[in-house]
C-alpha cells in the first residue's frame, strides 16, 4: 500500500472545523484549524491521519518527507478558468492601455468573438496541448483542482470538440477538472438572431452532451449585452430537464438579475457579481449557492471589485477564483488572486485562503473530497516554503510552493 508521511509541519492547515461544522461563512482564523508543530499521514491517496509533535513510530517506515517547518496546506481550488483557446489577444491588452475598453473592443469584433475565430482555427492536438500547458502553470502555484469552461466554440461541433479536449486532458493532468460546458459566451457570427443561437445551443449541444455525460456543469454569460435573463431561459430549462447542473456568469457589468436567475435556476454558483443587487445577493445565500469573486478581471481590466462586505452581511458563503482567460484576465496566478481579494474585496487572509479552498470546492460541489485536508479527504496538499497565512497573503503568489500533490502522489511543478 503507497503510504506518506509528512513531517516537520510548522503549521498544518486542516480546515476540520468548518468541516465538521460543514459552514461555508462566518469565516475567522480559528476556522482554518491550524496545528503547529505537525504531521501528515498519507494512505492510498487519502488523508489518513495527522496530529502534533513527534509522528507515531508505526508511520514512520512510510515514505518520509520532510516539510522542514514550512506551512502545510490544501491543494488550491480554482472554480472558475477558460483554458481552451487559440491564439492570444495581447494586442487587446496594448488597445487598452491607449484607451479602449474592453466593450470597445468586443464591439469592434475583438473580444470573445476573437478567440472563437483563433480557436476554430487551431488544430485539437494544438489546444490540448496548450490547455495542458496551462493546468502546469496552474499547478505550479499549488492548484490541484481546475475547474475548465469551454466557450470559443459557440457552435454545437465547436463546444463539444472544446469538451472532447477537456476529456482527453482530465486523463494526462495530475489535477481533477471539473468540465463546464459554455455553450452561450458570445453570439458567432454564422447566427443572424440570437434567438436561433440560443435555440441551435439548446437543441443540438445540450441533449449530445447530456447523453455522451461530456460535462459536470452548464454556464452561460449573463450579462448586458450579451445573454439576458429572458434569452437564456431556454437554454437552463433544457439543461435542468436533462439534469445537467448549473452555474453562471452574472451581474459583472451591470445590474442584470442574474444573480436572482442562479439562484432561482438552483446554481451552484453565480461568478463575477460585481454589480449584483442585495436581492440577488440573499437569494443566492439561500439557495445554496456560491458567489465566485474574480478580482484578477478587475484588476486586469480596471472595472469594479466585488464588495465582500455585501456577501458577507448576506450570509453568502464567498469563493475566489482566478477567471483564467486570453482577454479579460490572462492571469493564471491564483495566490495572487486571492491576495487581490483581500487587498481590493475587502476578505480578510483566512476568508481569502477558504476562498480558494473549502469554499472553491463548495462552489464546485466536492467539498466532501477537496478544499480541506480532514480524514478521507483527497490527499491535494501544498508543501510551501512560506510558515504561515498571513505570509502567504502578503506574498501576492510571489513565492512557488516547495512541493504540489494530487491525490497522494508528487505531482511535477
Ligand atoms: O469571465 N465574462 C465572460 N467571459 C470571460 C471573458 C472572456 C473573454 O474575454 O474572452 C470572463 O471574464
Ligand atoms: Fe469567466
Amino acid at each position: 500500500m503507497r503510504r506518506l508521511l509528512v513531517k516537520n509541519i510548522g503549521q498544518l492547515v486542516t480546515m476540520e472545523r468548518l468541516v465538521k461544522e460543514q459552514r461555508h461563512i462566518k469565516i475567522a482564523s480559528d476556522d482554518l484549524s491550524i496545528i503547529k508543530d505537525a504531521w501528515l499521514y498519507v494512505e492510498q491517496g487519502k488523508v489518513s491521519a495527522y496530529g502534533q509533535g513527534e509522528a507515531p513510530r508505526e508511520f514512520l517506515d512510510a515514505e518520509v518527507v520532510d516539510a522542514r517547518g514550512g506551512m502545510v496546506t490544501p491543494g488550491l481550488v480554482d472554480a472558475h478558468t477558460h483554458p481552451i483557446f487559440g491564439g492570444d489577444r495581447t494586442h487587446e491588452f496594448a488597445a487598452r492601455l491607449s484607451g479602449k475598453t474592453y466593450q470597445d473592443i468586443a464591439k469592434a469584433g475583438g473580444g470573445i468573438k476573437y478567440s472563437i475565430r483563433t480557436t476554430r482555427e487551431a488544430f485539437s492536438s494544438d489546444l490540448l496541448e496548450r490547455c495542458l500547458n496551462w493546468l502546469e502553470v496552474f499547478l505550479s502555484h499549488g492548484v490541484t483542482t481546475v475547474e475548465t469552461k469551454t466557450g470559443y466554440g459557440q457552435t454545437a461541433r465547436e463546444e463539444i470538440r472544446a469538451l472532447e479536449i477537456l476529456a482527453e486532458a482530465r486523463r494526462q493532468t495530475p489535477q481533477t477538472l471539473s468540465v463546464t460546458c459554455l455553450g452561450l459566451h458570445d453570439i458567432p457570427p454564422e447566427f443572424s438572431s440570437k434567438e436561433s443561437f440560443v435555440q441551435h445551443m439548446t437543441e443540438e449541444l445540450l441533449p449530445e452532451v447530456a447523453k455522451r455525460r461530456l460535462c459536470d456543469w452548464v454556464d452561460a454569460f449573463v450579462e448586458n449585452g450579451y445573454f439576458s435573463v429572458e434569452d437564456v431561459k431556454p437554454y437552463f430549462d433544457k439543461a435542468k430537464a436533462l439534469g445537467l447542473p448549473i452555474r453562471m456568469h452574472a451581474d459583472e457589468f451591470q445590474t442584470s438579475g442574474a444573480a436572482e436567475a442562479a439562484a432561482a435556476y438552483g446554481a451552484a454558483s453565480a461568478d463575477h457579481m460585481q454589480k449584483a443587487s442585495d436581492e440577488g445577493i440573499s437569494a443566492l445565500a439561500k439557495a445554496g449557492g456560491v458567489a465566485v469573486m474574480l478580482p484578477g478581471t478587475s484588476f486586469y481590466t480596471k472595472i469594479a471589485y466585488a464588495d465582500a462586505s455585501r456577501f458577507r452581511d448576506r450570509d453568502c458563503p464567498i469563493a475566489v477564483a482566478s477567471d483564467f482567460n486570453p482577454g479579460s484576465c490572462y492571469l493564471t496566478n491564483l495566490p495572487m488572486v486571492a491576495s487581490l481579494a483581500a487587498l481590493y474585496c475587502g476578505l480578510s487572509p483566512y476568508e481569502a485562503f477558504v476562498g480558494v479552498t473549502w469554499n472553491g470546492a463548495k462552489a464546485l460541489r466536492l467539498h466532501e473530497s477537496k478544499g480541506a485536508l480532514s480524514l478521507g479527504y483527497d490527499a491535494d496538499f501544498v508543501i510551501h516554503k512560506l510558515n504561515s497565512i498571513e505570509q502567504w497573503i502578503a506574498d501576492f503568489g510571489q513565492t512557488k510552493p516547495k512541493k504540489v500533490y494530487c491525490r497522494g502522489l508528487e505531482a511535477q511543478t
